[in-house]
């Protein structure tokens, strides 16, 4: 029938989803079939670990309703060890984790938390600690035993073992192979930067890559030690902003796959480096570029501003749709010219692009990104939105231009900064200045959603509204979608048809 067919050649995007969904194993080890949700200490906190810290922002995680809304690993970075026993396996440093690791795993998990674990491929981990590299076995037996549920992990120290991708490859498959041989399901996250292109060769060894050197809290400030600005590079470096990291990844996002995610790198949102528009901007487009989602700041002091960023249920059910295709990057505006030196990490001062990606159902995101300083009024077309079903060359019709879509603004149902504060001080008996200007009682203040009740893909289903935004504009065939970018900012639209033909089409799937 015609219309089967339209289904299958509709989009390169809807095959891969295709294969992922339903042509056999979508994730090595059945994990992270949506990217996964949580919290490092690393971007706040550096080498200050200890067991209090984990434990404290845990019980806030839970308390603020986060753990609720997906952040589901607490993951323990460097500087956690005292190098190894007499035996030879690694042991956590006894002042700062005078309970041991396994203790702290029985703590997270009785709270409903996971536990991430630390290690590198390498003789030291980057704060030069005993790290794994020829201990693998003995050190994923290790973790096993301890309760651990993931494992980041760096690329310090390598000993050269680097520079073709086969030789990353085996350094990262060792471990691979070694945690699947313990029996305990481990989310295995690779930190390699993006060195020897993980996003062409890690999708069936690992459920996520980092593709760059590490973020810092700048939205597009150069710095020197970030060289790159594009996906070729040899010297990932660090300090790399904001839009250095999404330029970076626009073509690659396409790699990832459920249970296999490019690693955008932990969430600066909340650390003070940047504008409250330009953290929405961070935190969308890492969410829409199908991320793995990392708070990376302090939970126990996060801010109003901070804790409604962390909370947009409707944009983490962008993040974790069940069909899990990245969005692409249609155009860009000034194009991309790497030859220059720019002064700013977008590629210009006044760059914009604008983003679109299939979700379940028949829905679309649609995103726009002005890097540029001041408000801009952005457009795109339908033919822009739908560029991969209107260029399948294939001849058939593109439905959806025919269809009429209602517009829902991802953004404006944020949270109160008057709710968020009575979340954040909810179990205190103090003022609170809730909306009413009472204070509040100890009746803790309800979350935006809660996954752990219905989980994302049902409460989408079901057409749960803290999931949708607010609806703003229906856009009629052929019509354009128009969006006020404020300077550094973003705007997220989900695109629903309300002919329902998208819907249909999924069902034939
Ligand atoms: C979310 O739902 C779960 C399961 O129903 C419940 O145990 C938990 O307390 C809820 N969380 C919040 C923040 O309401
Ligand atoms: C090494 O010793 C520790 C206790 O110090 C023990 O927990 C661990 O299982 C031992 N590892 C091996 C490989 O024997
Ligand atoms: C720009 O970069 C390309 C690729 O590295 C190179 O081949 C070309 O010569 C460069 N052009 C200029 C004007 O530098
Ligand atoms: C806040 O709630 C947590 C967990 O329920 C509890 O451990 C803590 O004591 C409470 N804090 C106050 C000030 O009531
Ligand atoms: C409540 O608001 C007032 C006025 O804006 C401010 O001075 C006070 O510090 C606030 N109290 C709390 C607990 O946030
Ligand atoms: C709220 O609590 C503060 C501090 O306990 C108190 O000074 C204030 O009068 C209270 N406000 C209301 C409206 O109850």
């Amino acid at each position: 029938m015609a219309r089967s067919i339209w289904s299958y050649l509709a989009t390169a995007a809807a095959l891969l989803a295709l294969k992922a969904t339903s042509g056999g194993a979508s994730s090595y080890n059945g994990l992270a079939v949506t990217p996964q949700m949580g919290w490092d200490n690393w971007n706040a906190f550096g080498c200050e670990v200890d067991e209090e810290l984990l434990m404290n922002t845990a019980q806030k995680m839970v308390d603020f309703g986060l753990r609720d809304l997906g952040y589901h690993y607490v993951i323990l970075d460097d500087c956690w060890s005292d190098g190894r026993t007499s035996n030879g396996s690694l042991q956590a440093n006894a002042a700062k984790f005078p309970h041991g690791m396994r203790y702290v795993a029985d703590q997270l998990h009785s709270m409903g938390l996971g536990f991430g674990m630390y290690s590198s491929a390498g003789k030291y981990t980057c704060a030069r600690y005993a790290a794994s590299l020829g201990m693998e076995k003995q050190d994923a037996q290790t973790f096993a035993d301890w309760g651990v549920d993931y494992l980041k992990y760096d690329n310090c120290y390598n000993e050269g073992q680097e520079g073709t991708s086969m030789l990353t490859y085996n350094r990262y498959k060792a471990m691979s192979d070694a945690l699947v041989a313990t029996g305990r399901p481990i989310l295995y996250s690779m930190c390699n930067w993006g060195m020897d292109y993980p996003w062409n060769w890690a999708q069936t060894m690992a459920n996520s890559w980092r593709m760059s050197g590490d973020v810092y809290d700048s939205f597009d400030r150069p710095d020197a030690r970030c060289p790159c600005t594009t996906y070729d590079c040899r010297l990932p470096g660090f300090h790399c902003s904001v839009m250095n990291i999404l330029n970076k990844a626009a073509p690659i996002l396409n790699k990832a796959q459920p249970g296999a995610w490019n690693d955008l790198d932990m969430l600066e949102v909340g650390n003070s480096g940047m504008t409250d528009d330009e953290y929405k901007t961070h935190f969308s487009m890492w969410a829409i570029a199908k991320s793995p989602l990392i708070m990376g700041t302090d939970v126990t002091r996060m801010t109003p501003q901070t804790l409604s960023i962390y909370s947009n249920a409707a944009i983490l059910a962008i993040n974790q749709d069940p069909l899990g295709i990245p969005a692409l990057r249609v155009w860009q505006s000034p194009a991309q010219r790497q030859n220059e030196t720019y002064s700013v990490d977008a590629y210009t001062a006044s760059e914009t692009s604008f983003w679109t990606g299939q979700l379940n159902g028949g829905d679309y995101v649609a995103a726009f990104v002005n890097a540029g300083p001041g408000p801009a009024t952005m457009m795109a077309t339908m033919n822009d939105i739908f560029i991969d079903q209107v260029t399948t060359g294939s001849n058939a019709p593109v439905p959806q231009l025919m269809q009429t879509w209602d517009v829902f603004d991802l953004w404006a149902n944020r949270m109160s900064d008057a709710s968020a504060q009575a979340i954040i001080v909810g179990n205190m008996t103090m003022a609170t200045n809730a909306t009413d200007g009472s204070n509040a009682t100890s009746t803790l203040p309800v979350q935006t959603y809660n996954a752990t009740a219905t989980s994302y893909a049902d409460g989408l289903a079901a057409n749960d509204p803290a999931l949708l935004g607010v609806k703003v504009s229906t856009m009629a065939p052929m019509g354009t979608l128009v969006a006020q970018v404020p300077g550094h900012g973003v705007v997220v639209y989900r695109l629903r048809s309300q002919g329902g033909a998208g819907r249909r089409k999924r069902d034939e799937l």
